[in-house]
């Protein structure tokens, strides 16, 4: 008699790769990543800010490398960081990985700035997620000065005769930016101990409510020609994933970081001779440059006044733009604006790069 054969069930066979993934989703619900954001939400210019903070995680992990061989101190400073260039494992590669993403950080920043701008971003009700993005900037500008201070070579020396200068001038309010504020710890140690402590936590407070005013606001409409502030999305808008959006600015990050390396490799971070003290021969940073013009002019106070002008119209934004409409064709003298102050910017940072360099301090008087 012929023998009935009754079919199995089929085992579905699951990859490893799928068992790690269910394994990891079980215990840290990483579906609850896959909540609907709008399709244009995943673009690069919507995109801008995730790769910034894609830049700051590279920024964090090479400032952990290189604290393991910096030393903060102003008689070892500039030995220890040529020992991290000339001996310590990957030491060049590492610094100028941290140099170029703090350079690539500025860019992204601006860039995503001029987005949020742009698209109207900061009006009702993200007013107070502009203002911590403003904060955001200004911390950012933070890690670049202090930065500058910590390699210990001449331009970092002038950096720091500012720093004490602005100090005394601020009076009280600068005491604890002076080397009067304590007589046992050097001002560079301080400095130190703000680039890697107080900058990063103010850095991570910001960044938190920052993504926690994103997330509970969601992303802002697209300015269309109707769209008004406080609107919701209109019907029909089309709808994606937050985790393609997580995977797009880990993906543009990584690329970014690759191109990162690459560069690292053929134009290493600069690095200057010993500061000769009472000398002042550099120019800052590009990020800080636009102000060294105002200096000419005004003298080391130029550096608040120029601050505090920049700052405060950055922060007056959402209250001068009051009108309703997100669309740029209705908006058109913000965005005028917005443009003059771009351009008088890159033209003082133009400017400040072909001139030759001015005494501005009173340590650099000779
Ligand atoms: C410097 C570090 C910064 C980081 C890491 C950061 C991060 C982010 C991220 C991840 C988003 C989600 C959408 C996107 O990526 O475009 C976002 C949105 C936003 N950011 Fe930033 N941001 C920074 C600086 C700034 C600055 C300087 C401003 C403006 C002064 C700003 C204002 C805003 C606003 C208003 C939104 C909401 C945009 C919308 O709803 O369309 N951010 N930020």
């Amino acid at each position: 008699m012929a023998q009935t054969q009754t079919a199995l069930p089929r085992v579905e066979r699951k990859g490893l790769w799928d068992r790690i993934w269910e394994a990891l989703d079980e215990r840290l619900a990483l579906h609850a990543l896959a909540y609907p954001v709008p399709e244009y939400a995943n673009t690069i210019p919507y995109v801008l800010g995730g790769i910034t903070l894609v830049g700051f995680g590279v920024l964090f992990a090479t400032g952990v490398l290189l604290t393991q061989f910096y030393h903060p101190h102003p008689d070892a400073a500039h030995d220890s960081v040529v020992y991290i260039i000339t001996q310590a494992p990957f030491g060049d590669l590492i610094r100028s990985v941290h140099f170029w993403t703090a350079n690539l950080v500025v860019i992204t920043a601006l860039l995503h700035m001029i987005r949020t701008y742009y698209t109207a971003s900061f009006k009702r009700p993200r007013e107070l997620n502009w203002l911590v993005g403003v904060g955001l900037l200004a911390i950012t500008l933070g890690f670049v000065f202090t930065g500058t201070v910590l390699k210990w070579d001449q331009e970092a020396s002038e950096a720091l005769a500012h720093n004490k200068e602005i100090a005394e001038m601020l009076g009280v309010w600068g005491v604890w930016f002076s080397s009067e504020w304590t007589r046992s710890i050097p001002l560079l140690t301080r400095i130190y101990s703000t680039h890697i402590t107080l900058l990063p936590f103010i850095l991570l407070g910001l960044v938190a409510v920052h993504l926690f005013l994103i997330k509970m606001l969601k992303i802002s409409p697209q300015p269309t020609k109707t769209a008004r502030a406080g609107d919701s999305y209109p019907p029909g808008e089309k709808m994606a994933r937050f985790d393609i959006h997580l995977r797009r600015m880990i993906g543009f990050g990584l690329i970014l970081f690759a191109a990162i390396v690459i560069l690292s490799f053929f134009v290493p971070a600069p690095l200057g001779l010993k500061a000769v003290p009472g000398e002042e021969v550099t120019k800052p940073p590009w990020m800080l440059l636009w102000l060294y013009p105002i200096e000419d002019v005004l003298g080391v106070g130029g550096i608040i006044y120029g601050g505090i002008a920049f700052f405060g119209l950055l922060a007056l934004v959402p209250f001068i733009d009051r009108n309703l409409w997100l669309a740029p064709s209705k908006r058109r003298a913000m965005l005028i604006a917005g443009a003059v102050v771009l351009l008088v910017l890159a033209a003082l940072i133009v400017y400040a790069f072909f001139t030759v360099p001015v005494t501005h301090t009173l340590e650099g008087v000779p």
